[in-house]
């Protein structure tokens, strides 16, 4: 999809879609009104007769308007005359990219950017259009292992009517380009069967990608060499599985050299059958989404190299597969990860935490800015949030609220929970230093203590995505979240 940002004339551009914003209350903006004159006044009759109602996401396609060159005009109801709510700026944004993605339209030009919304410039509504754009055309194929483009879009402009909108607009469609990418990307993995994604598979992908971007280079420990380093807790995971574990390192140099990076920790369980704590058979096939978090990561990784981010970032994605056998670790067995705490593993079903507690003390090595880990952690945060919200802990406010911020901002929100030490204590084992299981209640919350044993040396952000990854209802598939939030934190520390 080329995306550009053009100063032209709204009634003669050609294009197969001219995409234009209308509110319900009939003001129309100035733009939309010298298009409504050009037309003799078709869209002031259109809102009259009711055929759109102008509220927020509201649409209709007329063909072949009179007095324009284009061959389609699609009115976009945005609710409100004036300023839009950013929210509602992003739900008239998917509804336009959703009807142009489902038909024959190859060429778009669009005022949609035009709209002036709450608190926002330019740069970001653009950025919106490009976001909604890329993610609407998205569509799962099997067999596939590339981010897909069946839609038969090709080329998107953003009409400007002034130099500044211009500028703002390109550089909007830069990075929205981008996260877009980035999430179709973690989507893409998201939705692969999980015989077809394994951890074997996440090292092919990350040495193609490194390949392909000369500022992204691949690491990948092996089982040998995670023992080797102590790795007891992660490979406690793997025992009963015929898939070989992972540990995969992910480098990207956008920044100075030398400047400490911001490490992502992507928790990579390709599939978790819950291990001998055996899951209910009810749904299990959606355990193959237990690696969203390491999607999120590779995501990151292509949208950095997409937007050439000036940042350092680190992925780190612990790869494996969580099962059932003879050789499978027990509810009982006592491990002792590499920072050298022991766990008594209460539950195999609480396996993520037990890979992550390793991976993020290998964090340690890379003498990290920041880490934050991404996890279809717990059950217990998709009751406590349900899909609208990540759950978000931290051991830094100044952090967390940056993450909160990014949440907003990107329109991919998180909540921040808390890390008391009440919680902490229900990790109380009799037979190691903790067990991996917290009791009743709070769930999310001391599966995020138990983490926060692990990075006692840096800034740390844990991010459970258990509830936001994927849609289980409605069309089922995975949603890429959350790296538009972490796309947007990272812009922000990289102009820090
Ligand atoms: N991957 C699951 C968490 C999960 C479950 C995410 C359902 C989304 C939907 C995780 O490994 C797990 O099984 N957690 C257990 C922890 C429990 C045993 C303490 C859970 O949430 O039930
Ligand atoms: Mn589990
Ligand atoms: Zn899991």
């Amino acid at each position: 999809m080329d995306l550009t940002a053009r100063s032209i004339n709204p009634l003669t551009v050609k294009t197969d879609c001219l995409i234009v914003p209308v509110p319900a209350d009939n003001t129309l903006s100035s733009a939309t009104a010298c298009i409504d004159e050009a037309t003799g006044g078709l869209i002031t009759r259109r809102l009259k007769s009711k055929d759109i109602s102008g509220a927020c996401g509201s649409l209709l396609m007329l063909h072949e308007p009179a007095g324009l060159n284009a061959q389609r005009l699609l009115l976009i109801g945005t609710g409100v005359s004036g300023t839009v709510s950013a929210g509602a700026f992003q739900k008239a944004a998917r509804a336009a990219a959703k009807r142009v993605n489902g038909s024959n339209i190859i060429t778009v030009a669009t005022l949609l950017h035009e709209t002036p919304i709450d608190d926002k410039k330019t740069s970001w509504a653009a950025e919106q259009v490009a976001r909604q754009l890329l993610e609407a055309s998205y569509v799962f194929i099997h067999g596939q292992d590339k981010p897909p483009s069946p839609s038969k879009l090709k080329k998107v402009t953003l009409i400007c009517s002034s130099k500044k909108q211009l500028e703002q607009s390109k550089e909007g469609l830069i990075f929205g380009h981008a996260v877009g990418i980035g999430t179709n990307q973690a989507r893409l993995l998201g939705d692969l069967p999980a015989n077809t994604c394994t951890p074997a598979y996440l090292v092919k992908l990350s040495r193609a990608l490194a390949r392909k971007q000369s500022n992204i280079s691949c690491q990948v420990l092996s089982e040998k060499q995670m023992a080797d380093l102590g790795m007891g807790s992660l490979l406690s995971v793997t025992a009963g599985t015929e898939q070989p574990a992972h540990l995969i390192t992910l480098d990207y140099k956008g920044g100075k050299k030398g400047a400490k990076p911001i490490v992502l920790v992507g928790k990579g369980v390709t599939f978790d059958s819950g291990g001998i704590s055996l899951k209910p058979g009810a749904k299990m096939d959606e355990m193959k989404y237990d690696m969203c978090g390491a999607a999120s990561v590779f995501g990151v990784m292509e949208a950095l190299a997409a937007s050439a981010l000036p940042i350092n970032v680190i992925g780190l994605v612990p790869a494996v597969e969580n099962m059932p056998s003879g050789k499978a670790t027990k509810p009982g067995d006592v491990v002792k990860s590499m920072s050298g705490q022991t766990i008594e593993v209460l539950n195999t079903d609480a396996e993520g935490r037990l890979i992550l507690c390793d991976a993020l003390s290998y964090a340690a090595r890379y003498k990290p800015d920041t880490v934050i880990d991404i996890a279809t952690l717990t059950g217990a945060c998709v009751v406590a949030l349900g899909a609208h919200a990540s759950g978000l802990y931290s051991n830094d406010d100044e952090l967390a609220a940056e993450l909160l911020n990014a949440g907003m901002q990107s329109g991919d929100r998180a909540w921040q929970m808390p890390l008391w030490d009440e919680y902490n204590q229900q990790l109380k084992s009799n037979f190691a230093d903790m067990g991996n299981i917290g009791g009743a209640g709070g769930g999310s919350i001391t599966a995020a203590c138990f983490l926060s044993r692990f990075t006692k040396e840096y800034r740390w952000a844990h991010l459970d995505i258990a509830g936001t990854a994927w849609l289980s209802a409605g069309p089922k598939g995975a949603t890429g979240r959350p790296v538009p939030l972490l796309m947007e934190y990272l812009r922000t520390r990289s102009q820090a």
